[in-house]
């Protein structure tokens, strides 16, 4: 059992950021958390920031210590944790590590991604770099392209529809407008999605999360001194994390992420909880089919039933489990280092019952699952109401 607790949350809005650079975003997020428990930068015993490409998207390599200074932080050790689009749950493993270590007390884990500085070709260039270069791609492949693959082998073994796809889309929407942060506060039909451009068939526009900037930040600390920081904190039950192949070709089955199963029977191991006890997740749904994936691989349905699953209303907001209250990914936004932390704030929230019109009924355990690049990489969460 992991006895850390998170005492602190700060996030900016997700989207397109033209007034703030990398380190002004970093900096309001963490200050926002730093505050929330009570403390000053200088309280800070160590950052671990999660970052996918600074370099590519912003020119700025080191930016652990860059960030951690600019906001205050001066003299602690700051890291940078990359694991591509799951860069910011690792960053929070890490922490959760120095803590149970007993080398750390007080430590934040944070994420910050500023894409939108390069166009959308370059942007698609710099995510390419986490799948295999030499295999996936300088032959051309791009991560909805990858993803695509993902879908026709979904469709093709368990017949999930386009439709069953956009149903994803249009939940997820309808649970960003109850969230202010979130990149875009709209519902969009069925019809709509439907019917979006065409990206990598089978995943129009609605299928793909958008292209976002933001940041997010938590303080964590040993569960027996979080009341001292924070009268409502949450405690972090499960923290586990799996890899698999980078390459699809190398992997047996494109309908599953091994290393989601794998890090999921991880995590409700130290947990003592089975799937049935997860009131809520927030999914990493970078594209549409990424959720239905995720709702088998974390044993909330049955290999093949999430799209039937999404279509009868199972996973919205009152169903049998909820997903992605945030608005997920797809429409809560994707600054891809900043989605680890964010999605671990959304649980921070509904364990304390103050996600207001997305509020999920009183929930007593929350998860979250974070992917890097098309599961090379997954790292899963679980937290408890106090
Ligand atoms: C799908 C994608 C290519 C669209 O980018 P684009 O063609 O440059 O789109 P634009 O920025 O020109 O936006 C055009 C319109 O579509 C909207 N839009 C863009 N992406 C969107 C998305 N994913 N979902 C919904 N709307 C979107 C914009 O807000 C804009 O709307 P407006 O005309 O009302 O202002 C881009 O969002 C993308 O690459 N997404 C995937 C990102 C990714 O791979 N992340 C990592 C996952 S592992």
């Amino acid at each position: 059992m992991i006895n850390v607790s998170i005492v602190g949350a700060g996030q900016t809005k997700f989207g397109r950021h033209d007034d703030y650079d990398l380190r002004e975003l970093f900096a309001l997020a963490a200050h926002e958390a730093i505050e929330e428990a009570g403390l000053t930068p200088k309280d800070i015993e160590a950052a671990f920031i999660g970052n996918l490409s600074a370099d590519q998207f912003n020119r700025q390599t080191h930016i652990a210590p860059l960030m951690a200074d600019f906001a205050g932080m001066k003299g602690i050790p700051a890291t940078k944790c990359e694991a591509a689009c799951a860069s910011s749950a690792t960053a929070l493993r890490a922490a959760i590590l120095a803590i149970e270590s007993g080398q750390h007390e007080v430590v934040m884990a944070a994420g910050v991604e500023k894409m939108t500085d390069l166009p959308t070709p370059g942007v698609i260039e710099t995510l390419a770099m986490a799948a295999d270069q030499i295999f996936e791609a300088n032959p051309g492949i791009t991560f909805p392209g990858i993803f695509a693959v993902l879908a026709v082998a979904h469709m093709a073994k368990y017949g999930t529809t386009k439709e069953q796809l956009a149903k994803v889309a249009v939940k997820n929407h309808a649970n960003a407008v109850h969230n202010p942060l979130a990149h875009y506060q709209k519902a969009i039909t069925l019809e709509k999605a439907l019917t979006s451009r065409m990206v990598a068939w089978p995943l129009g526009l609605f299928d793909c999360s958008p292209i976002s900037d933001g940041a997010a930040a938590v303080i964590v600390t040993k569960t027996k001194k979080a009341r001292k920081f924070n009268d409502t904190p949450v405690k972090i039950i499960a923290s586990a994390q799996a890899n698999d192949t980078m390459n699809l070709c190398d992997r047996t089955d494109l309908t599953s992420l091994y290393a989601a199963r794998t890090a999921a029977k991880r995590a409700y191991q130290q947990a003592k909880l089975a799937p049935v006890d997860i009131p809520f997740a927030e999914v990493h749904d970078c594209f549409t089919i990424a959720e239905i994936i995720a709702t088998e691989d974390l044993g909330f349905f049955k290999p093949g039933k999430g799209g039937q699953a999404v279509e009868e209303g199972l996973t919205e907001i009152d169903g049998q489990i909820t997903i992605n209250p945030s608005g997920g990914l797809k429409a809560k936004g994707h600054p891809v280092g900043a989605t680890g932390v964010a999605q671990i704030i959304e649980l921070y929230h509904q364990l304390r019952n103050e996600a207001g019109k997305r509020q999920v009924s009183s929930p007593n355990y929350g998860l979250a699952h974070n992917v890097g690049g098309t599961g090379a990489t997954c790292a899963i969460h679980i937290c408890e109401r106090w």
